[in-house]
């Protein structure tokens, strides 16, 4: 074989290391892993586990992927797994979970059923802080693929995190919360974060707890409209 029928056969090698391929995750989290990447969730769930793309992997437990129905109409994207969560490698079940069950059972949801729950990050942040642009960044194709794959009618974020983590939306969640909006064709809405209603208990008309009570009675209506 002559040196110049070699060279194109060096550049395709040289291109195939830089893909991410299913055997490969791109340890920095700067590198893409393309959409497409996994076929089922059970390939993105075993990455995950081993993922390095960002310092968190030092401190983490576990891997917190998901939890709830892969084929459920709803996803609810939360922040950050937590100590429970870390604990557990499930989100939601600490005292947020149980609130966010509550709110979900007031409506009829089944959680295990209806709903599949993930957050914008999956493994916790030292002293549960807020995840950093570059943690999120490194996590986002996960949960992208994971959208992707759960392809669902409607996307709640829990919390201003998990709408600027997955949309760039930098306003308050005050603001946005309980009106429908739409990113990347899906129908979404923001709700407050079951913690944040935690150190807001009351009930009281025009409270978080009362607003969150009308979000996820029009979730519902709408669910019931869509879905059902
Ligand atoms: N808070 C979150 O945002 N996610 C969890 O999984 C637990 C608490």
């Amino acid at each position: 074989m002559s040196s110049e029928n070699q060279l194109p056969l060096f550049e395709l090698g040289e291109i195939e290391l830089n893909q991410p391929s299913k055997n490969l995750i791109p340890t920095d989290g700067k590198l893409p892993i393309p959409p497409g990447t996994y076929d089922n969730l059970s390939e993105l769930s075993q990455h995950c586990r081993d993922c390095q793309r960002c310092q968190l992997a030092q401190t983490r437990q576990h891997v917190v992927i998901s939890r709830g129905n892969p084929n459920a109409k709803i996803m609810i994207i939360g922040e950050a797994p937590g100590q429970n969560e870390d604990e557990t490698g499930l989100p939601f079940v600490g005292r947020a979970g149980q609130l966010l069950d509550k709110i979900l059972d007031s409506v009829k949801f089944n959680r295990e059923e209806d709903i599949y729950i993930c957050n914008i990050i999956k493994c916790r942040p030292p002293n549960n802080r807020v995840p950093t642009p570059e943690e999120i960044n490194a996590c986002r194709p996960y949960l992208l693929e994971q959208i992707r794959l759960v392809n669902p009618q409607i996307i709640l974020f829990a919390g201003a995190t998990a709408v600027r983590g997955l949309t760039g939306d930098k306003r308050g969640i005050t603001k946005i919360r309980g009106t429908w909006m739409e990113w990347e064709g899906r129908l979404c809405m923001a709700i407050f974060h079951p913690s944040y209603l935690l150190r807001n208990p009351s009930r009281e008309k025009g409270t978080p707890k009362w607003l969150m009570w009308q979000d996820i009675q029009e979730i519902r209506r709408k669910y019931d409209e869509l879905c059902t």
